[in-house]
């Protein structure tokens, strides 16, 4: 059976307190209203209309090319805001409507809203949650059918007593749907078209309207503002990090491990408590990834440890060592078997394989060759206030400690500079370069100068 969605977005969501519309708020990495739109085309949905309006700019912006869209101005209600989808009007099958701001909502309970409309014309998907004093109420008759849902500011008392809530997830037979919406009316305590009107209408028509529950109730958060944002946050966290567990990643603190929702993580590889894995990032087997690492957009090898570091839009290949204290920024590419750090910052560099950067440097747009070991405190020179220059280092080469290398320069195979030097001229292979001068020892020199009797 053809199966449609509408995912309801128009709300600017005024509590959230935000010049950015509540569904593009992030969770898990992402924005909110991406999350329902995979969920819902997961479920099988074959064609999705968004309903925007509030920030529609910056909605259109982050949906384009992903989903159809339905612009909703003014903002009249649920009712209304699905009847702004007409693009779906003359579908046939199936239109589930589920709200962009309920990111915790699964594949699975989407698929099984799908298959229970089969013997149904409209199914509502209700929860119990602990606090459910904003929610419409599920009314029920004597026989347990769902009579009507009561939005909150409309409830008596003995309906504000009714635990059972309105998730504001249903499907219908979009061809009923279509006909009966324009039955709907403001005659509430909001002044707004109510989608929860459609119970009653369709039981007016003899329709069949069927009530089924959430399994998981916690998958009911609906954010309305940055509290509940942690909360779904937290929520779709522990979801991702069980997820690579069962695939065989360990995870030795999941609260203060954050993983974004395209993140991929090998077998065997472990992650220590608070890193923060977001964007693009990839992470091979068997790696050790120690405490306090951010990596976005990061490509990791198999085999690495990586301790503190920061990489962004970069790769470490196989068999690193990383850290502790490491940036790597700016496509930066670490080859095979190297040690980089202690307090190493590397922008758009090639790091050659197996080659050495144990101690406080910096490398930008430098390209490495192999087996090339650098001393404590190198400095690749490249910016002269305007532009930026580059430098290359051959294999073998010997770069000693507190070295400047002034770019553009290029040092050969096999190549020295000695500590200390700055380095304005290439160097061919197998030479070495001293850049200072030569040293001076001048004899009680040092007694004069700190006042003091020779003893
Ligand atoms: C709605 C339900 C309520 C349910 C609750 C669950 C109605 C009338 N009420 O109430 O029974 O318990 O959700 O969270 O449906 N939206 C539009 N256009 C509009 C109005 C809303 O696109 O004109 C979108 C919002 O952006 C939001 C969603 O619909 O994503 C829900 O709207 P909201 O105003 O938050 O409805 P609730 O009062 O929470
Ligand atoms: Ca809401």
């Amino acid at each position: 059976m053809n199966k449609t969605a509408i995912i309801l977005a128009a709300g600017k969501g005024t509590r959230m307190v935000s010049e950015k519309p509540k569904t593009l708020h992030r969770v898990a990495g992402r924005p909110m209203v991406l999350h329902v739109l995979d969920a819902v085309k997961q479920a099988g949905a074959s064609r999705v209309v968004t309903v925007i309006g509030y920030g529609r700019e910056m909605m259109e912006q982050a949906l384009k090319d992903q989903c159809e869209l339905a612009i909703q101005e003014p903002q009249l209600g649920t009712a209304h805001a699905v009847m702004c989808a007409k693009q779906l009007e003359n579908e046939s099958g199936y239109t589930l409507v589920c709200y962009g701001d309920a990111p915790c909502i699964t594949v699975e309970t989407y698929k099984m809203m799908y298959e229970q409309i089969a013997d149904a014309d409209m199914v509502v998907l209700t929860a119990r949650v602990a606090e459910h004093n904003h929610f419409g109420r599920i009314i029920r008759n004597r026989n347990g059918h769902v009579d009507a849902i009561v939005e909150y500011k409309d409830c008596d008392e003995n309906q504000k007593q009714i635990e059972e809530i309105n998730t504001g997830i249903y499907v219908f037979k979009t061809e009923l749907l279509f006909a009966h919406l324009k039955e709907v009316n403001d005659y509430n305590a909001q002044r707004e078209y109510y989608l929860t009107d459609l119970v009653k209408i369709f039981n007016q028509h003899g329709l069949t309207v069927k009530a089924v529950s959430l399994s998981d109730n916690r998958e009911m958060i609906g954010v309305n503002d940055r509290v509940d944002l942690a909360k779904a946050n937290a929520f779709l966290n522990q979801k991702i990090c069980e997820k690579w567990m069962r695939k065989g990643v360990t995870i030795i603190d999941p609260t203060s491990t954050y993983i974004g929702y395209d993140v991929t993580i090998g077998e065997d590889t472990t992650l220590y408590p608070n890193s923060f894995i977001t964007g693009n990032t990839t992470i091979g087997k068997k790696n050790t990834i120690m405490m306090n690492c951010y990596l976005e957009n990061a490509t990791i090898g198999d085999g690495n440890t990586i301790d503190n570091a920061r990489i962004i839009d970069s790769e470490v290949k196989n068999n690193c060592k990383i850290g502790p204290f490491v940036h790597l920024r700016n496509e930066t590419i670490v080859e095979d078997c190297n040690r980089v750090g202690n307090f190493v910052e590397f922008k758009n560099t090639h790091f050659g394989y197996d080659s050495r950067c144990a101690h406080l440097t910096y490398l930008g747009d430098a390209t490495i060759g192999s087996k090339v070991n650098f001393g404590c405190g190198v400095v690749t020179v490249n910016y002269d206030g305007k532009n930026k220059f580059h430098t290359q280092v051959e294999d073998g080469a010997f770069i000693g400690s507190n070295v400047n290398l002034i770019a553009p320069v290029h040092v050969g195979k096999k190549a020295v500079c000695a500590a200390g030097s700055t380095i304005t001229d290439d160097v061919a292979d197998g030479e070495m370069a001293i850049a200072r001068d030569r040293q001076t020892n001048k004899p009680g020199y040092g007694y004069t100068y700190l006042n003091k009797e020779k003893q």
